[in-house]
Parts: structure tokens; sequence; C-alpha cells
């Protein structure tokens, strides 16, 4: 097991002595004491730790002339750097903690890792070009500007157990390059996997510029949102939690909020799909990591013409994966690391179920404690929990429809906006439905499931799915404001 009793703050490694919290692994250890699936333990701080965690991030931003806000971009890059050498070095031990912590496979945890470097390296490339673009001088009616970008003080980054690295770092490390100072809360699940990168924080930035908190929200957080010194809320994951974070804060106006809450993707399958392909990419878009992403397919329409055929070849494909654990071979889904997750989804099952819905496949439903293999389930309709809400695991509600005002309804009238997929053929019906889609998603998928990446492309979504945009450089953008400076033309400068 990871103790981890190391906490950074103030750029201090300093030894916790208060309570802790275990970490058990959703993986049931063969063994014949299933209890040995205690993984390790980390600090649940106390209000004054969380305080003096701000108060550091606080001093060392010191209201904009800090040394790491005014230092300049090429020095905070040499410290990036240096932070992804010293991150390389733990990949093993930080692939291995996903796989345990929050049951990714080994593929999916690798992949991961090596997608978070690109993306810190992506992000001082998208850098260089923005300082490029500020060092030209603009001259207009009389005036010589310059204009650049500035930091905008203490960012709260709070990141979801799904990409307990990646996602966590497309907020992280943007706030941190454009010379923020950050106070930064792992989410519930996947804390251990960043111990063995507490060096690397420690090392790479000046004190106070990374400080880390770990506990309950209501001690740690809650005091920190009220305390009105927050001036960026970058949080990763539901719109619940995010809105009573953002009413912490006494000061609305003066609170910035950069938000990836929930999302509820549909893919419309048209009556001239290729079945092959389309399933192929609804299997993964609907199950990939059990369909714990914020960008899963997670529900399907599907013309009635090519229903029957659909159906019966999407739901032996379902049956036909492999329920495992994160490293074996061949593996497809694995445990479910939220607690009590296997019942929620048995929950909205049955209330799909008493309203009409059908289980269309064999070996769907709950497994044990912590596993769940997927469900298909057919007919549902608008009456159902499954309809609506984000199920944020492997239940795959189909809908069969005649009219493309159906699904376009659906889009038009859900509480969620980020993506959609579109399969099929005709040109002419495919341009008119991207027309419409365009208004109510961010992303629109055409022959493809939805997906963030490449990280490069705009990552957002409108209505309760997002606040500002994280692709690599719009990040920099949300984390920073323009500022400038504009000369007077006189006849001495002029020359
Ligand atoms: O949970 C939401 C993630 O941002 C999804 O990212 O599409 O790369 O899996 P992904």
């Amino acid at each position: 097991p990871i103790n981890q009793n190391k906490y950074l703050i103030n750029g201090e490694l300093c030894k916790w002595q208060g309570d802790f919290q275990n970490v058990y692994s959703p993986i049931y250890v063969r063994t014949e004491n299933n209890s040995s699936n205690l993984i390790g333990s980390y600090p649940l701080m106390d209000k004054e730790t969380a305080l003096y965690a701000l108060e550091s991030a606080v001093n060392a931003y010191n209201n904009g002339q800090g040394e790491w806000p005014r230092m300049p971009i090429e020095q905070r890059i040499d410290c990036l750097k240096n932070f992804v050498s010293l991150m390389k070095e733990q990949k093993n031990l930080v692939v291995n903690l996903l796989m345990w912590e929050i049951g990714k496979t080994l593929k999916e945890s690798e992949k991961e890792f090596d997608r978070t470097i690109e993306y810190i390296n992506d992000t001082i490339e998208a850098l260089k070009d923005l300082d490029r673009d500020a060092s030209r001088i603009t001259i207009k009616q009389g005036i010589i500007a310059q204009i650049k970008r500035a930091p905008l003080g203490v960012v709260l980054c709070m990141g979801p157990f799904n990409y307990p690295l990646n996602e966590t770092f497309t907020t992280l490390i943007p706030a941190l390059i454009m010379g923020n100072t950050v106070v930064f809360k792992p989410a519930k699940l996947g804390v251990l996997l960043l111990s063995p990168l507490l060096n690397a924080f420690k090392s790479a930035f000046p004190k106070g510029v990374v400080n880390i908190v770990y506990g309950r929200g209501r001690n740690v957080i809650e005091p920190i949102m009220t305390s009105g010194k927050i001036n960026v809320l970058a949080f990763i994951g539901s719109c619940n939690v995010a809105n009573t974070l953002k009413k912490q804060h006494p000061y609305p106006h003066l609170l910035k909020s950069v938000l990836g809450l929930e999302a509820k993707n549909p893919a419309i399958i048209l009556s001239d799909a290729e079945i092959e392909h389309t399933i192929k990419e609804c299997i993964t878009g609907t199950l990939s990591f059990n369909g714990q992403r914020c960008t899963a397919l997670k529900i399907l329409f599907i013309h009635e013409k090519i229903y029957d055929i659909f159906l019966e070849k999407f739901t032996s494909a379902v049956d036909n994966l492999n329920l495992g654990l994160p490293w074996d071979k061949n593996v497809d889904l694995t445990p479910l690391p939220e607690k009590d997750k296997p019942m929620l989804l048995q929950e909205i099952l049955e209330d799909a179920i008493k309203k009409g819905a059908i289980i269309c496949n064999k070996n769907g439903g709950i497994v044990n404690e912590t596993s769940f293999f997927p469900v298909v389930l057919s007919n549902v309709n608008e009456t159902m929990r499954i309809y609506h809400e984000e199920q944020f695991g492997p239940i795959i509600p189909i809908v069969k429809f005649n009219d493309i005002q159906e699904p376009l309804k659906y889009v038009i009238n859900s509480n969620f906006g980020q993506q959609a997929s579109i399969f099929g053929n005709d040109a002419i019906q495919i341009s008119k439905l991207i027309d419409a889609l365009v208004n109510q998603v961010c992303r629109v998928n055409i022959n493809s499931q939805c997906q963030r990446g490449p990280d490069i492309f705009p990552f957002t979504g409108r209505k309760d799915s997002a606040e500002g945009t994280l692709s690599v450089s719009d990040a920099l953008r949300v984390f920073s404001i323009r500022t400038m400076v504009a000369v007077k033309e006189t006849e001495s400068n002029k020359k």
C-alpha cells in the first residue's frame, strides 16, 4: 500500500499528523480474503491546513508582483520542461496506480500518461506562438500598441476521477504556465497516483506556486471558496458540485469559472449508415472506460429501416466483450471505481424497465459489488431517467425513430450541449443536420464517435455542459487576460 503521509504546501513536503482516508481498489484481489484490496491512504486535511495552502498561493502571487507571475515566459517554460522530465521517470508507478485505483486498462492508462506529456509539450509550443503574436507592435490612429497576456491570480483546480492525470492537467498546466498560482485538489478517486509526482512539483516550481490539498470538500474546499481569495475556479465534474462551489464565493462577479461538466451525447444513426463501421464506433463510443467519459455516446437514435439488424448485431457485439482486470490481455471492460456504482446503475435500469424498456442482451447487469456488465436497453422514451440523465457507466439506451425531427428535438430540449455524432452517407441530409446541430452542441462528429481529442481541438459545451474552452491554445487564453501598453505617437518616437 502507498501511505501518502506527505503533502506539498508552500514549497515544502510536510508530514501529515492528522487523520487519513483509506483507499480501496475496485479490483477484487483474487485471494480468499477480499478485504486485501486496501491500496493506501491519504491525508484528510482540516480547514487550517487548507487555508494555509490558500495563503501560500496568495503570497506566491503577491497581487501579481510575486516571482512567478513576473517571471519571463522562457523561464516559466524551463520550469515546465524540468517538470516533464521528472514526471517521465515516474511513468511505471503512475500507470500501475491508474489501473489499481480507478480500474483503467493497461493500454488506456499508458495512453493517459503519454497523452498528458504530449499535452504539456503542445502547451509549451502554443505558448511560444502566443508570445510571438504578443510581441508584434500595432500602430493605429497615432497609437503604438503592444498587447500581452497576463495572469489572473489564484486558481483553484479540481479534476475528475476518470482522467485524474490528463484532464486535471488540462487546467492545471495552462493555469501555471500563464503565471497564476494554484491550489489543487485531486478528485476523490485517483489521489494516490499523484503521489509519485509530488517531488517533481516541489523541485520544478518556486515555493507556493503549486499547493496540493486533500480531504472532504466541506473541510477543505468550502473555506477556500468562502475566503473570496480565489480568482479562477477550474473544475471538471458534476453540475451540482460546480453550482455549489460557485455559490460559496462571496463576490461572484470577481470569480471566473472554467468548467467541464456533464453531457448526454447522442448518436443519430441514419437509414443508410454503414452497419459494421457504425457498430464499431458505437461500441467504443459508449463503452470505452466502461462509459465513464463525459464525451461518451450516452444514447443511440436508430432509424427504423435498419433498427432490427443494427440492434441484433450491436447486442451480440456487446455480449462478446471481455470483462476482466485492467492488465488482462484483450480486456474491454473493468471494475467501476465509484462507490456503489453497480447499484446506482441498477436503480436507473429498474426505473426504465418499469416504464416499458427492454433489456436486449443476455449478459447485462450487476456482476458483483464493483462490476456491471453493459446493458443494451431498447424501447427507451422520455418518461425514463435514462433518457435525460447522464448515466456515466455501461448502460446503452436505444431509441427507434422514423422522422429526423425526433433526435433533433431531443438535442434541442436537452439540458446539455457538448457533442453529437451522425452516422450515414446522404450528404444533403447530413449537411442539413449539421446546420441544425452546430447551434446546439460544440462538436458534430460525422461517422465517428464523440471524443475530446486530439487535444489541440477546442473542447467545450453549451448549457450545463461547460464554461470556457479547453483546447491547448484556448486554455492559455482562458487562464489569462489581455493587457496592453499604448504609446502616443509623437514627433520624436515616430523617428
Ligand atoms: O470525461 C471527459 C473526457 O474529457 C473525455 O475525453 O474523449 O478523450 O475520452 P476523451
